[in-house]
């Protein structure tokens, strides 16, 4: 492909996010390719593997506890995406730290781990935990601090709502994270997306991602009912990417914070868009499910090789 004039960026060129030098601009989102540790053996033509560039992994979320999730079915693929309820299932911060994030140095996966919590205080306590086990790592570069699940009924939901809370989370995360990125996730289902991206950047995150998934529901004519147990979902793929564009360009023309942009990629153009945004870097979310060489590809795509 012949990129554009006004794309200067490598992809797979490092740049500095607060503390830390990432590896390149394109990552993987939150819940989309698990914990990073499978697939690692999965080959394509002229890749190595899946992970073949890739500027970091956010992992699935992890909370203090584990979590078993929410009821099946859980996932309902559109047209035009999917709509998921998957509802935080994870192995909980003790397993996480003692067998995924240790293998997840020894493949030297760049890692950023998403964290989410019930509790404002929580998050000191999770990032503190990460820091003694981590202190070391080279590989892990940073935290994102999940406040915009919607799919989940207690927790995480009302911390991305209120500026005050969101500066809150940050703070407590930032104290305990001297030397690592400290990133924001938030959701696009409020009115003000801005205000709380500069709530983050404020509290000294740095650099919020955007967007977490959009409230959805589908209905099965089967049965006149939502396919989804709880109802309501969280909404992600192509369909999405107009919204989070400009969900995007909302926070770039209010707040002076970085975006690090998430909703709808699937090609290295619609990557693109987001760069031409002014995002600093893209992830990859559910295109990266239905085919895990998507990230690698839009790196390849936009490393001008
Ligand atoms: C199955 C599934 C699970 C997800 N799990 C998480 C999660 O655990 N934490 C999180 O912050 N976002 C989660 N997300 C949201 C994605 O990280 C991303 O923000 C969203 O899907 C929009 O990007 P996309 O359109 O590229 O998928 C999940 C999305 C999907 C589809």
């Amino acid at each position: 492909m012949s990129l554009p004039q006004w794309f200067t960026l490598r992809a797979d060129d490092s740049f500095q996010l607060g503390p830390r030098l990432f590896p390149g601009r394109i990552w993987t989102a939150s819940g989309c390719f698990s914990y990073g540790l499978s697939g690692h053996d999965m080959k394509a033509p002229g890749f190595q593997s899946p992970y073949t560039g890739l500027g970091a992994v956010v992992t699935k979320t992890v909370t203090p506890q584990p979590r078993s999730g929410n009821p099946m079915p859980r996932l309902c693929e559109l047209p035009t995406g999917a709509i998921n309820s998957i509802g935080l299932e994870n192995v909980g911060l003790g397993a996480f730290l003692s067998e995924v994030l240790p293998r997840l140095e020894e493949l030297e996966v760049p890692t950023v781990v998403s964290l989410a919590a019930t509790v404002v205080e929580e998050f000191s306590e999770m990032t503190q935990r990460l820091q003694e086990k981590a202190a070391g790592f080279k590989h892990w570069h940073g935290v994102e601090v999940n406040l915009s699940c919607p799919n989940v009924a207690e927790g995480g939901h009302d911390f991305g709502r209120d500026p005050a809370t969101v500066a809150a989370c940050v703070a407590m995360a930032r104290a305990q994270l001297p030397d690592r990125a400290l990133l924001v996730k938030l959701t696009p289902n409020v009115a003000d997306i801005a205000t709380l991206a500069a709530a983050a950047g404020n509290a000294g995150a740095d650099a919020v991602s955007a967007i977490n998934t959009v409230v959805g529901l589908e209905v099965d004519l089967s049965t006149g009912r939502p396919v989804l147990p709880r109802r309501f979902g969280g909404y992600s793929g192509p369909g999405i990417l107009p919204i989070a564009l400009a969900k995007v360009d909302e926070i770039m023309s209010k707040a002076d914070v970085p975006v690090v942009a998430v909703g709808g990629i699937s090609t290295a153009e619609d990557a693109m868009k987001f760069f031409a945004l002014g995002a600093v870097a893209v992830q990859v979310g559910t295109a990266q499910m239905r085919d895990p060489f998507t990230a690698a590809a839009i790196v390849r795509e936009l490393s001008g090789d």
